[in-house]
């Protein structure tokens, strides 16, 4: 058996075959697995690439041509593949997300639908909280088990340098509802700007401690649109702790890490904050992909087996050419069995993907 670059044993790849037989065939029945034997149990679904913030490392200033109303699954056509999902792929754990996800109106609807699904998976939410201070109450009813905001500071100016738009004070009033309506925990998504990042870790581990929310911060991944993600302008997850670790005391969590991608350390308490956790996910300078568990879809009905896939597989075309079930499992299947091993952010042949992370989903 080979062993790949990653650690991954290859464990039906082209090297184990003899010459000239042909590729080994995706699995027609079980869970939703891939060539290095990695199960996909958590779906990611892009509801909508449209954003009303324009974070730098995201989208331009103008924004980007959104995909026109009729390239967008109806709820109706995600509610089947969600069931498909669920039902015969084995996928427990689904995250709806964007671009900005609460931007669809059908988001409550389709939360029930995905609810009311046998057995019922955990459903989670990654927004950037603008208009969640009216809706987390209406969302945590409807089924929403979890949620992740996105929140790179919580300086005024530092935010609305980042995100284009001075709307701080909307995701701090949705990350008070998230949390008073019982979602729990309540976490913030952070990815430092490289000007101000470290700065802006502190006073934001300062204010989710203060508040009970569970900071994660995130390296910045080459997923801009105008890819002009540079590796010398991304603070690694080292510098954040060494930058952390100035101001708190932090001890690595004990707990072991499964697939979740953030290393988990405790904050002890202080005369200035209560004691808390914070995360720290480094895609890139410590990539987990060999414990990666996720599968894809995108806004229009494509499968992405990987966040930094070139290929996608087109399930709306399925949809729309009344194929049944089976035959939308089977394409599926097919789709995550080629995952590749790795995103490769730090082989010299690197190739970003065309879409950036607000038509995919992050
Ligand atoms: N690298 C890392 N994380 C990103 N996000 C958006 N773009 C990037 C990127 N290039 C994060 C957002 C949000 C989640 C959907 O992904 O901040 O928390
Ligand atoms: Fe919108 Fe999220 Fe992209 Fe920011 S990172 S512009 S909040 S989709």
């Amino acid at each position: 058996m080979t062993v790949t670059a990653l650690g991954l044993p290859a464990v039906h790849r082209s090297s184990d075959r003899a010459i000239g037989a042909p590729p080994e065939p995706a699995p027609t029945t079980g869970p939703l697995v891939d060539t290095y034997g990695r199960v996909a149990t958590d779906l990611r679904v892009s509801l909508t690439d449209k954003c009303n913030l324009r974070c730098t490392y995201c989208m331009p200033a103008e924004g980007l041509d959104w995909l026109p109303g009729q390239a967008l699954l109806s709820a109706d056509e995600l509610n089947r593949l969600l069931r498909i999902a669920v039902t015969r792929l084995g996928i427990t754990s689904v995250r709806f997300t964007g671009g900005e996800p609460l931007v669809t109106r059908h988001l409550e609807d389709v939360v029930t639908a995905a609810a009311a699904l046998q057995p019922r998976p955990e459903i989670t939410l990654t927004t950037n909280g603008i208009g969640l201070a009216r809706r987390a109450a209406g969302l945590k009813r409807a089924g929403l088990d979890r949620i992740n905001v996105s929140l790179d500071s919580i300086d005024a100016a530092h935010f609305a340098r980042i995100t284009r738009r001075d709307r701080l004070a909307d995701v701090l009033d949705g990350l008070a509802a998230a949390k008073a309506a019982g979602l729990d925990p309540v976490k913030v998504n952070a990815v430092l700007d490289p000007v101000s990042g470290l700065e802006d870790a502190v006073q934001l581990l300062g204010y989710c401690l203060d508040h009970g929310y569970q900071l994660r911060i995130i390296e910045q991944m080459p997923l801009d649109a105008g890819h002009t993600w540079q590796r010398g302008s991304v603070i690694d997850a080292d510098t954040i702790l060494a930058a952390l670790g100035r101001h708190f005391d932090l001890r690595p969590d004990q707990k072991p890490r499964g697939s979740a991608p953030a290393e988990l350390w405790q904050v002890a308490a202080s005369a200035a904050h209560p004691a808390g956790t914070v995360g720290v996910i480094a895609s890139v300078s410590h990539a987990f992909c060999s414990a990666c568990d996720r599968t894809r879809l995108t806004a229009d009905g494509q499968i992405r087996s990987c966040l930094f896939s070139t290929e996608e597989s087109d399930l709306r075309a399925l949809l729309r050419s009344d194929a049944d079930d089976a035959a939308i499992e089977m394409a599926w299947r097919k789709a995550m069995w080629a995952k590749p091993a790795g995103h490769g952010i730090n082989n010299p042949d690197f190739v970003q993907p065309m879409r950036p992370m607000s038509a995919i989903g992050g």
